[in-house]
């Protein structure tokens, strides 16, 4: 680092300090990074260095020597907060290798004894930290300021890779394990696809949608965001291991759920091999890393070794950079949603990035244009997070061409031409024309008939054809379409019209909460609409609610129910609700179709594991349709382990191991009578 005046440093330091404390908060707390991690991490390197040399002005309260907290603070936890009984701290890291050689060097100084390394993936979560009495989950803190974590307890419980009982040989009376609460690919796109929906800011990543999840105050819902869990540090008194690898087996042993993709080194060359193959693996995982972990194997190393403030100097955290690539910015389109949203989506020069062609990036709001200082023309850097749709984190300002524009948000709806409005606590700009404007009409009736709505065999193009003829322009016309009008249309025939009309025959039968969802009402996503149907029973009974009714709701805010009664109270709704329920939709639970279908395996506890012809979730509902519970790990009290293709091995073993029957699928549906 070049040399710079005291008063200078002194100044710089001084920034840095408020700067990284932001970004602290904007990531731990609200779970809204504005910066990636690796601009974070240049920032905080570029603080080491001068506090290194300036050692008077590294004080106390320095970022540098704290780790960022996720203590909901000023925000209202209502968590209790509970001290750790170890410090829980964060890891040194570094983008570079030379700087792996010298914490090798560092350790090989320090200690006298030949040592080998635990090399493990640095999986992108949030910390946890169990403790175990007596065989039962007892508590589960957050990492919160790392001397003191937010008691998730009552949440951790609903993650079923997480046991509330520990089985095994030599289990310790009491003991912490500490690990990475993580949402895999598949739930976060899940969720953010039912955020978008329901006009929720999607999360921007798998890390903040892990730790927003894990702070819900309603474990209900926390308990359909899919996360899971991997433990990697065994922590007590007395612990009869010698090396950390040994630690973590013997936790595996008991149950608890160990990384299977860790490797043990000899040598700091080797630790370096796994980095590099894994740098392109882990693009194969199905869920997000951002680095590799170096630990010390032997635990009395570790001790020897001991902690800065900070960190352990027994690990190291190897962070991988993000890809990124540098392109120009052609121009800007700006997109109406269903629901009037504008979203700009910047049009790219087609470029690599991961294994795919981008051609086009989300650019969020006006905000984030502003922030980002955007002008057509420019270079501009696009990085794929954990996300599907890359984004654009930064200009290239040394490439700008010298007649730049910057591109003008609009101030009309491209669509409709009606003035866009912006909500004041929303970043977003809105078109306000819901009744007239076309793609908000067309985008309402692509919703209606999706697959998680109405299912109707109605497309974008099939909207597009029957909005421009003029036969659709509030949903219930869809139930007046005749067959004649349909096979008029270009390019149908008797057989689509007859499937397109056997679909809406159908979606009279679609449950109530189904219908709630597919009408479209702002904020009500999927999740939402299910639980204002469990509680209200019917839409009459929800059209009547008052917004105290609606507010007592756990999970339905202001905003919500706000929306609810502005469409309860429109004619536009009430009209189409009532001619919705003319066309035979159905407006109430059907308490039939909820009812069990046996009691089979009432009072049994299943577990499953791998792939079935039907979905997992659809398997989890069978059983609990025959009274039977589901269980995430195998334990004495689990009745049968249900295999499907490509069963974990750990269950398999362990089932065998506790003499608990596996059956595969067809044994399940002979024990339950199905077909
Ligand atoms: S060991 C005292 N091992 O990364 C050592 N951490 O940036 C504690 N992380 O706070 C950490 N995977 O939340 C360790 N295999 C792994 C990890 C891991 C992810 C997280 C952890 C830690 C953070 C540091």
């Amino acid at each position: 680092m070049a040399r710079i005046t005291k008063e200078a440093a002194k100044q710089r330091i001084d920034f840095l300090k408020k700067e990284l404390e932001r970004q602290n908060y904007n990531y731990y707390v609200l779970n809204q990074p504005v910066i990636t991690d690796f601009e974070f991490d240049l920032l905080m390197g570029e603080l080491q260095g001068l506090e290194k040399m300036y050692p008077e002005f590294a004080t106390e309260d320095s970022p540098t020597r704290h780790v960022g907290s996720d203590l909901a603070g000023a925000a209202g936890s209502e968590f209790v907060q509970v001290p750790h009984r170890y410090p829980m701290l964060s890891l040194g890291n570094t983008y570079a290798k030379d700087e792996l050689l010298d914490f090798d060097n560092r350790i090989r100084k320090a200690v006298s004894a030949p040592y080998s390394f635990s090399c493990e993936l640095k999986f992108d979560g949030t910390a946890i930290c169990l403790t175990y009495r007596g065989g039962r989950l007892l508590r589960a803190l957050t990492r919160g300021d790392g001397q003191k974590g937010d008691d998730v307890t009552r949440n951790v419980i609903h993650i079923a890779s997480i046991p509330r009982e520990i089985h095994g040989e030599n289990i310790p009376d009491e003991f912490e394990i500490r690990g990475e609460i993580y949402m895999p690919y598949a739930a976060f796109d899940r969720l953010n696809a039912e955020r978008t929906e329901a006009e929720l800011e999607p999360f921007a990543n798998p890390r903040n949608a892990a730790s927003g999840s894990l702070k819900l105050q309603n474990p209900a819902e926390m308990r359909t965001r899919g996360l899971d869990c991997v433990l990697y540090h065994v922590l007590g008194e007395n612990l009869p291991f010698k090396t950390h690898i040994e630690a973590l087996e013997a936790a595996r042993s008991w149950g608890l759920p160990i990384s299977a993709y860790s490797q043990r080194a000899d040598s700091i060359e080797e630790a370096i091999a796994y980095i590099d193959a894994w740098d392109t693996r882990r693009k194969t995982l199905p869920f997000a890393t951002d680095g590799i972990v170096i630990k010390v194997n032997e635990l009395d190393l570790q001790r020897q070794l001991g902690f800065t403030a900070k960190s352990p100097r027994w690990a190291t955290a190897w962070k991988f950079k993000p890809e990124q690539a540098l392109t120009p910015l052609l121009s800007v389109d700006y997109q109406v949603g269903r629901t009037g949203a504008v979203t700009p989506v910047a049009n790219l020069e087609p470029v690599q990035l991961s294994g795919t062609v981008v051609k086009r990036a989300s650019l969020h709001n006006k905000d984030q244009m502003d922030l980002l200082d955007i002008h057509i023309g420019d270079y501009v850097y696009v990085e794929k997070g954990g996300e599907i749709i890359p984004k654009i984190t930064g200009v290239e300002l040394s490439k700008r061409p010298a007649d730049a524009q910057r591109p003008a948000f609009p101030s009309c709806c491209p669509d409709c031409g009606t003035p866009l409005v912006r909500d004041e606590d929303e970043a977003r700009h809105y078109c306000p024309n819901r009744e007239s404007c076309p793609v908000q009409i067309k985008g309402r009736f692509i919703h209606f008939a999706g697959r998680k709505a109405m299912d109707i065999l109605a497309g974008d193009a099939t909207v597009e054809q029957l909005y421009n003829k003029g036969y659709i322009h509030t949903l219930p016309d869809l139930y007046t379409l005749s067959r004649a009008q349909l096979i008029d249309l270009d390019g149908w025939q008797e057989k689509s019209a007859d499937n397109f009309l056997s679909s809406l025959e159908a979606s009279r039968n679609v449950p109530f909460e189904r219908v709630l969802y597919a009408l479209g009402i702002r904020h009500v996503g999927e999740q939402t609409a299910k639980t204002l149907a469990r509680h209200f029973g019917s839409i009459d009974a929800l059209a009547a609610a008052t917004r105290e009714d609606l507010v007592q709701i756990e999970d339905i805010g202001d905003t919500v129910a706000d929306s609810i009664l502005a469409y309860f109270a429109s004619e536009a709704g009430q009209e189409t609700v009532r001619r919705l329920r003319e066309a035979g939709l159905q407006m109430a639970v059907n308490a039939e179709a909820n009812q069990p279908l046996s009691d089979t395996l009432s009072g049994k506890t299943l577990v499953i594991s791998g792939n079935f012809s039907i979905s997992r979730e659809a398997m989890k509902s069978l059983i609990e349709a025959h009274g039977g519970k589901n269980a995430g790990s195998l334990s004495g009290k689990t009745a049968w382990l249900l295999a499907g293709e490509k069963a974990g091995p750990e269950k398999l073993r362990k089932a065998e191991k506790l003499g608990i029957p596996v059956i595969d699928e067809s044994q399940f549906y002979t024990l339950i009578g199905k077909e």
